[in-house]
């Protein structure tokens, strides 16, 4: 049996008919030459891909498809139907006395089909529900840009997006993974901010766990200076939160303090620094004793563990009474009124997360009586041109610091895309302290 046979037999045992068009087919067979001798792997790897890809895919098919790969995978017990792939040695050329068997990857340049590595879903749920996968290419159109992907980095929203809780917005790639670094490899029409082999790190709105990413030209900035390629991966989106919730519409002063919540988290970690570089005095939560001494090493002068004591007293007792000027809130419902309890006059709460909950009761007269203010923001879904103002007074504020070692990405540790759901599991297990980072 040649190739385009064996492929075709496996589109037949997956009752994907309908589906497999000329191009998938040549795509495959394209496949299966470079992985002659154990293509039955990456061309159902590819499949499943495909199908978990497609609009048109029934959950059945993908079921099918997930549940042939695990049986692959597992030491080829064929499914009933699945016959020999091409033998190597001893080629059997198909019906129309076409020899296939020693086809190389040379012969299929015509059928170009580029591909990428990326992190697909089979579903909604657990971080099982992740594996890296050969997926069709992605090509920047105008004005954007495509980047080889070094790493990316986990965040809280990939968890909820994993879960089927946090769709991408319309037009954002379905991989996960909301900021990388790498090397820009094609630029779309009208970009001549970046050139083809610039190292930089980018702020996406989805599509980073892949080999290969495309995003608006003004959502790229360069690396910082004394940060290597795979840490840059690290920063872009705590970059851009703190300094744009802190900074930008909170308008923290130096003269002011800030409350952080969840000092050791990815965002704790680097609104701590940067808040205590720029002048202004820092208290913040955590939950355990180990990581409130990282976030005092980091610069918070108040550490206040969440799990024994009570957050709004020792904010009054170390600032006299008066309270904080900016709270960054990841909490959101569970911490909504006593937020308001540790404000001090005209103080503002920027509640960027939902851990504990999405309705909490707000008590009107206690806020207007401190002329406080109450914002909640999300980066993901801002326009392209206010992230791109972001990332420009980003580059502009933080870059400098970080590039003299005064700001750093805290990173607990680096693993391979291949164990993105060992990577998932660590975040949910909360025993990291700052970021995870993905290598691609
Ligand atoms: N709106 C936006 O644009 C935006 C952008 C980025 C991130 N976010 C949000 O920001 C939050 C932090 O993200 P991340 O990437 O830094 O996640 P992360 O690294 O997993 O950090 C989560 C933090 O939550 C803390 N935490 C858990 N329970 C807490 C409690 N009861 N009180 C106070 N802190 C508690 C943890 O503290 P311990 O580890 O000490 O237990 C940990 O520091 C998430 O909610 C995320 O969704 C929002």
């Amino acid at each position: 049996m040649n190739l385009h046979d064996w492929i075709d037999e496996l589109c037949d045992v997956l009752d994907l008919e309908a589906e497999v068009d000329e191009g998938l087919l040549k795509d495959l067979t394209r496949i299966a030459a470079e992985n002659v001798e154990h293509a039955a792997g990456p061309v159902t790897t590819y499949l499943l891909g495909f199908a978990a890809g497609s609009k048109d895919a029934s959950p059945e098919q993908v079921e099918q498809l997930a549940a042939l790969a695990q049986t692959l995978a597992e030491g080829w017990d064929r499914p009933a139907g699945f016959r020999d792939p091409v033998d190597i040695d001893d080629p059997v050329p198909d019906d129309s006395g076409v020899d296939h068997s020693g086809e190389s990857l040379e012969d299929f340049e015509d059928l170009e089909t580029a591909r990428m590595r990326a992190v697909i879903a089979t579903g909604t749920g657990g971080p099982d529900v992740l594996s890296v996968a050969d997926v069709p290419d992605v090509e920047p159109g105008p004005g954007e840009v495509a980047i080889d992907v070094a790493a990316t980095a986990v965040n809280r929203a990939d968890l909820l997006q994993r879960q089927g809780f946090y769709p991408p917005p319309p037009g954002a790639s379905d991989v996960i993974g909301l900021e990388c670094s790498g090397t820009i490899a094609a630029l779309g029409e009208g970009v001549e901010a970046w050139h083809v082999g610039d190292q930089v790190c980018a702020l996406l709105a989805g599509g980073g766990y892949a080999s290969r990413v495309v995003v608006p030209a003004g959502q790229v900035m360069p690396v910082p200076d004394g940060v290597d390629l795979v840490t840059a991966a690290a920063i872009p989106e705590v970059a851009a939160t703190v300094w744009s919730n802190v900074f930008m519409v909170a308008g923290l002063q130096p003269t002011e303090s800030l409350l952080v919540h969840g000092g050791a988290g990815g965002i704790g970690t680097f609104a701590i620094q940067l808040a205590s570089q720029l002048g202004a005095r820092v208290l913040t939560t955590g939950g355990t004793a180990d990581k409130l001494a990282a976030c005092a090493a980091l610069g918070a002068d108040v550490t206040i563990n969440y799990r024994d004591e009570d957050f709004v007293e020792v904010v009054r007792a170390r600032t006299d009474g008066a309270g904080v000027d900016v709270i960054l809130d990841n909490m959101g419902a569970k911490y909504l009124g006593r937020n308001v309890e540790a404000l001090a006059l005209e103080g503002r709460l920027v509640i960027i997360g939902m851990q504990g909950g999405t309705k909490g009761e707000l008590d009107i007269s206690a806020l207007l009586r401190k002329r406080g203010a109450v914002i909640a923001t999300s980066l993901r879904s801002r326009p392209v041109a206010e992230k791109a103002a972001i990332c420009a007074s980003v580059v502009e504020h933080v870059w400098p610091l970080v590039a003299e070692g005064l700001v750093r990405p805290i990173v607990h540790t680096t693993m391979p895309l291949a164990d993105v759901a060992a990577a998932h599991a660590l975040m949910e297990s909360g025993e990291h302290l700052g970021k995870i980072v993905l290598t691609v």
